[in-house]
């Protein structure tokens, strides 16, 4: 983006502002707004006009009242300290009227882009009709590009286009750390299901230097392992996948630090009875919901000499505060290390907030499923209609 003259031109950004409202329609996490703070005011000191479009939640193609960007408005222009203009629609002959008046200097938010089916359809015409509105795009969405939507490859394809610099720092340090790591590079991987992971673990197979794995992942592994993990979540339809993985590991001579004693509890529940275990000794009927002490003092003696680290899910049952404490630990851990030290994954990424830890690590990602996609090595459209600078 910095390579091009934007001095009087319109600039469409898409960004991705996909934020979570309260009940009373107020931003509760502007993370994503923050992050697309320099993009924005680079543009804007530059002497572009700026129309921001972004979707928000999934409205299938209808007006969704509590899918409106407008509280993303507000909290934008008071970050920015620049008033926001709110359009009534993403397109049409207001918003053209609107947009054509923009002059440098100024700030346009389209309404949420879903509230058409055409922008999931990527339809030729409402690209056309987005790409009207400006003289260049600007594509600052990374959490939005794995999605072949209008506003992420339809307009960039009619538009002089170029990666906004949060696209761009995301996509340096993500593919950074899987090119050209830090080494030891310690993949710490968690979340209920490897079915949703398994192919970041394989693609990562001949990059990692070892593995940490905890959360409900980790007993579809233990019983890959042969360990009885009681009445513990389980994929049992991926034991294949998840002794294959192993084998492969074992094969390369890439450690898997599997936890080795659990908490366990008769319920999901904060109020259930709860113990520590070793994990080959989780009663029948029980569950194991997170990491227990010995795993995490295992963990640290990994973490401690990381030279980079990619954390991607939850060690446990993150959102029940009785069984949190694993990826808190975790989230300690990683941000006391020297590594260079990358978070994604929605849950992850809670929890360093929560612990007030986000601003020591080196990069907290936006993206959820577009890091996921990135991560298992898979061509993001967003990104790959983007012109090679
Ligand atoms: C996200 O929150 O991961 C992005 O904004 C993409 O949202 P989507 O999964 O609804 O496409």
């Amino acid at each position: 983006m910095r390579d091009v003259d934007v001095h009087g031109k319109r600039v469409f950004v898409r960004v991705d502002f996909n934020v979570p409202l309260d009940a009373d329609g107020h931003v509760t996490d502007d993370t994503r707004i923050r992050a697309s703070l320099p993009t924005i005011e680079y543009l804007l000191d530059h002497g572009a006009a700026v129309i921001l479009a972004s979707h928000l939640g999934r409205p299938k193609g209808k007006v969704v009242e509590s899918m409106r960007l407008a509280p993303a408005a507000e909290s934008l222009s008071q970050r920015l300290s620049v008033p926001v203009q709110m359009a009534p629609d993403s397109i049409g002959p207001e918003v053209e009227a609107t947009a054509r008046a923009l002059a440098p200097g100024q700030v346009l938010l389209l309404e949420n882009l879903r509230f058409h089916p055409e922008e999931e359809a990527n339809d030729d015409d409402f690209s056309r009709r987005l790409a009207g509105l400006a003289d260049r795009y600007v594509d600052d969405a990374f959490g939005s590009a794995h999605r072949a939507h209008a506003s992420t490859v339809g307009v960039a394809c009619l538009l002089p286009s170029s990666a906004g610099l949060l696209m761009q720092a995301e996509l340096d340090t993500l593919g950074g750390a899987l090119d050209d790591p830090e080494r030891p590079f310690i993949v710490i991987i968690g979340g209920a299901k490897i079915s949703s992971k398994i192919a970041v673990l394989q693609h990562l197979l001949t990059r990692a230097d070892s593995f940490l794995i905890g959360g409900g992942m980790a007993n579809t592994l233990l019983k890959a392992h042969g360990v009885d993990v009681g009445a513990s979540l389980v994929e049992d339809d991926k034991l294949d996948v998840a002794c294959d993985f192993l084998e492969s590991a074992e094969a390369a001579g890439i450690p898997v630090h599997l936890p080795s004693d659990a908490i366990v509890a008769t319920a999901v529940a904060q109020e259930a009875e709860r113990k520590t275990v070793q994990v080959d000794e989780t009663p029948a009927g029980w569950r194991i919901v997170d990491i227990g002490p010995q795993t995490i003092r295992d963990f640290r003696d990994v973490i401690k000499d990381a030279g980079t680290i990619l954390w991607n899910g939850p060690m446990g049952v993150f959102e029940v505060p009785a069984f949190a404490n694993g990826t808190r630990e975790v989230a300690r851990l990683v941000a006391d290390s020297h590594a260079k030290s990358i978070v994604g994954g929605g849950d992850s990424v809670a929890a360093v907030e929560q612990m007030g830890v986000a601003d020591r690590m080196t990069h907290v990602s936006t993206g959820g499923g577009a890091a996921l996609e990135f991560l298992e090595g898979r061509v993001l459209p967003g990104v790959a209609v983007l012109p090679d600078a």
